[in-house]
């Protein structure tokens, strides 16, 4: 037996994500105890696994060294919270989105576990020293936000509590690197972390353009998925602007160059923004019904739209990897 397999990971709250992260721990090689409060749920939780592991053995996708029966087997579902702790090095708590859900788990969390058990969140917007505000030790608290689907989208945003000590970010990012995730770490904590700053930015834009009658909601969908998306799946935005500029540049090559020749550009555009939108009344209802003569929004229209992506993601992690 590896030494992972002697270690355990809980889950608490084995709902999308919960499942989502017992996956990719089992396929690390840990022990996951996945913990839900309603009744008869976290068993419903593994049963799903099981299923979708043996799914993706056939489609041999399934990631880690082992099978998803041997995966499976380190998995145990639990409806006893201090059952679901026992043991745990590691506990990543992915409840409701509600501040105070997350408060009075991890309140009630810490008083189960030894001290040098980190405590990581899921919470796609909560600030770090808003969910942990009731536990004692805070310097072992850090969010690890998470992409759905975490399976074939790896990043995995660590941004700590004022109080959290390094060795916690840097436990935390060895963890996640270990079971295959791309952890990117953020220095303090901020609203939207990075990941969502960066993407409302571009909605935003997106907004504006469809809704001053520039483009259509169709069209700077393409400007991402056949322009902008097909670059940046492999290289950043700061990446681009380093490979960007011309191989002989007088002001020396890369980043350098690409700012002297275009930042004067780029501020012109950036300073034509407008407003943040409001994204309601009469704009939401016109871009929506756009939106919904391209996909409706039935249940049918929207899952199968739902399937492809998942499809094609799986295959663009094949393909990164
Ligand atoms: N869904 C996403 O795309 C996504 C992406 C990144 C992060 N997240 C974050 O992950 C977390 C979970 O999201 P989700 O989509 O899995 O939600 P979900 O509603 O699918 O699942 C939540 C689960 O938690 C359980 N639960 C609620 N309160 C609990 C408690 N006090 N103790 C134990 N279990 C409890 C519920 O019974 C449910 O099974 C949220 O914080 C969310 O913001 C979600
Ligand atoms: C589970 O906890 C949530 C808060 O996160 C609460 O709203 C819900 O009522 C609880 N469910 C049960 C069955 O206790
Ligand atoms: C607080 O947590 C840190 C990090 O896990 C741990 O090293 C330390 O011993 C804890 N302190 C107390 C007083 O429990």
């Amino acid at each position: 037996m590896s030494l992972s397999e002697e270690r355990i990971i809980s889950v608490i709250g084995s709902g999308l994500i919960g499942r989502s992260w017992a996956m990719v721990f089992l396929s690390g090689g840990y022990r996951v105890k996945i913990y839900d409060n309603q009744s008869g749920q976290a068993l419903k939780a593994a049963q799903e696994v099981r299923k979708q592991l043996d799914e993706l053995q056939q489609a041999h996708m399934l990631r880690g060294d082992s099978s998803a029966a041997e995966q499976f087997s380190l998995l145990s579902s639990h409806d006893d919270l201090a059952q679901a702790l026992e043991g745990a090095f590691f506990v990543q708590e992915c409840v409701f989105e509600e501040l105070e859900a997350k408060r009075s788990v991890f309140q009630e969390v810490e008083s189960h576990v030894g001290e040098s058990v980190i405590l990581s969140s899921s919470t796609s917007c909560l600030l770090p020293s808003h969910i942990f505000s009731r536990v004692q030790n805070k310097t072992r608290c850090i969010v690890s936000h998470p992409v759905n689907p975490p399976y074939y989208v790896r990043l995995v945003e660590l941004v700590p509590h004022p109080e959290t000590v390094p060795v916690v970010m840097e436990s935390t990012h060895a963890l996640m690197t270990r079971v295959g995730q791309s952890p990117a770490r953020l220095r303090k904590e901020v609203d939207g972390f990075a990941l969502n700053r960066v993407q409302y930015a571009v909605i935003a834009e997106s907004w504006r353009l469809v809704k001053e009658g520039i483009i259509s909601v169709q069209d700077i969908d393409l400007v991402m998925t056949e322009g902008l998306g097909m670059r940046y799946a492999f290289i950043g935005p700061m990446e681009t602007m380093h490979l960007n500029a011309p191989e002989e540049a007088p002001a020396g090559k890369g980043l350098g160059d690409y700012l002297q020749r275009y930042k004067d550009g780029m501020r012109k555009v950036l300073s034509s923004f407008g407003p943040v939108p409001e994204f309601s009344g009469e704009e939401a209802k016109a871009i929506t019904q756009e939106m919904c003569e391209l996909i409706p929004n039935d249940q049918q229209h929207l899952s199968t739209r739902r399937e492809r992506r998942d499809q094609l993601l799986m295959g663009l992690s094949k393909l990164k990897k």
